[in-house]
């Protein structure tokens, strides 16, 4: 059997690490029967936005980089998809594996199925309900389009049937992103915090850096477009942050490019450096992200994967969306996270409520490390019925 596995964007990374080694794993019983080629889009191509996640997941080397780069959703897809369907035609395989929802993810799946190879998609049915968000297009596209659905929780699935696809493409595999939290939590928790602010730092935080201890500290997360790309909501944020979280607390803020851009075109960037309260690091590699988590008192992000992280981590979160494709992760579900929108009075009321909360981490059903290796029974059990 041959299949190749596709990704783009820094998302896919720790989602893709698992199922390649469950790959691997399943070879050396099976006398290399499998044969993968891993291809990267290069839609996320700085080396802090993907090598450092290559190297710390311990991922091969992509087999195939089709260079895509930066641009409109048009472009990327389009360029994608004239690029991969290259590569399909000349590498005919039995399948292609797409996971999450990053632009890679609609135009790979539409490929493959154009080129008739079978289609899978690891993290399928997942579904916000916001058509603003350029994710639930991909979504709905990769799972109208996918052969194999493997579902992260049963909501998911039941989202799927009540969209009308088939029972039998439908498999509730769990959670692939807790397999590689589960691989590295000793290895981040070995990483010291003071490290990981000196080796990241951008600048600010002259007050704050040695109050940074254990539970002492504030950390957030901010790129999606809605949140970023307007001054009208990104500017209040910012303020809340500033005036309110850094008069309690160091606040660590790990910057997006996206985020860093819009900050600088707004000038609002010179403030965040100078703040002696708050400290800008640059994109973190996935251990000191994890590590950062296991010890924040709380964390505000717009972030899905941390979503997830933090239910498990039992970390108090609270997601500045209005919607959620991961339900699952709200405290009304037993999660950690809130959505608190971009709405700064209920951000706050939220904030406060929070700060209070210690944490409690919950263990979602099959999120238990092991979904790679069922993901990839799916595949193999996958029988083709027309
Ligand atoms: C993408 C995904 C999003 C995911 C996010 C995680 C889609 C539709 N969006 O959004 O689901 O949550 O990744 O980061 O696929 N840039 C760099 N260096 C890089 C990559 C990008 O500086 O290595 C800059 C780009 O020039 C661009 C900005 O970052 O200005 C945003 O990149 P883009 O590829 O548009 O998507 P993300 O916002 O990162």
């Amino acid at each position: 059997m041959k299949i190749i596995s596709v990704v783009g964007a820094r998302p896919n990374f720790m989602k893709i690490a698992p199922f390649i080694k469950a790959i691997d794993d399943y070879n050396a019983l099976n006398n290399n029967s499998i044969e993968h080629l891993l291809v990267h889009t290069g839609q996320h191509y700085d080396d802090r936005m993907s090598r450092s996640f290559f190297e710390q997941l311990e991922i091969p080397a992509a087999d195939i980089n089709l260079g895509i780069g930066s641009g409109s959703h048009a472009e990327q897809v389009g360029q994608t998809m004239i690029a991969f369907e290259k590569v399909v035609k000349m590498e005919k395989p039995d399948w292609v594996v797409v996971v999450g929802d990053v632009n890679a993810i609609l135009a790979c799946s539409v490929t493959a199925k154009k080129e008739h190879v079978l289609c899978c998609h690891i993290e399928a049915g997942l579904r916000s309900g916001d058509m603003d968000m350029p994710e639930e297009i991909n979504r709905l596209v990769a799972d109208r389009l996918s052969d194999l659905l493997l579902t992260p929780d049963t909501i998911s699935s039941e989202n799927l049937r009540k969209e009308g696809l088939a029972d039998d493409k439908i498999v509730f595999t769990g959670n692939i992103m807790i397999d590689t939290l589960e691989r590295n939590r000793v290895k981040a928790s070995v990483l010291k915090i003071e490290d990981i602010i000196k080796n990241n730092r951008i600048g600010g935080g002259s007050k704050s850096l040695l109050e940074i201890k254990s539970e002492n500290f504030a950390l957030m997360t901010l790129h999606r477009p809605s949140n970023v790309d307007s001054k009208e909501v990104l500017e209040p944020i910012v303020r809340f942050m500033l005036d309110e979280v850094c008069r309690d607390m160091p606040l660590l803020w790990t910057v997006h490019p996206r985020t860093r851009k819009m900050l600088e075109s707004f000038g609002l960037w010179e403030e965040i450096m100078s703040h002696e309260n708050l400290i800008p690091l640059e994109p973190l590699g996935y251990l000191e992200m994890l590590k950062l988590n296991m010890h924040t008192k709380i964390i505000l992000t717009d972030s899905g994967g941390l979503q997830e992280e933090c239910t498990v981590l039992g970390t108090p979160c609270l997601t500045l969306r209005w919607n959620t494709e991961r339900p699952v992760t709200l405290i009304e579900h037993g999660g950690a996270s809130v959505l608190v929108g971009n709405n700064i009075n209920r951000i706050r009321e939220e904030y406060q409520k929070a700060l209070l909360k210690a944490r409690k981490p919950v263990r979602p059903e099959l999120w238990d490390g092991k979904t790679a290796g069922r993901c990839l029974g799916a595949i193999l059990d996958y029988k083709i019925t027309t």
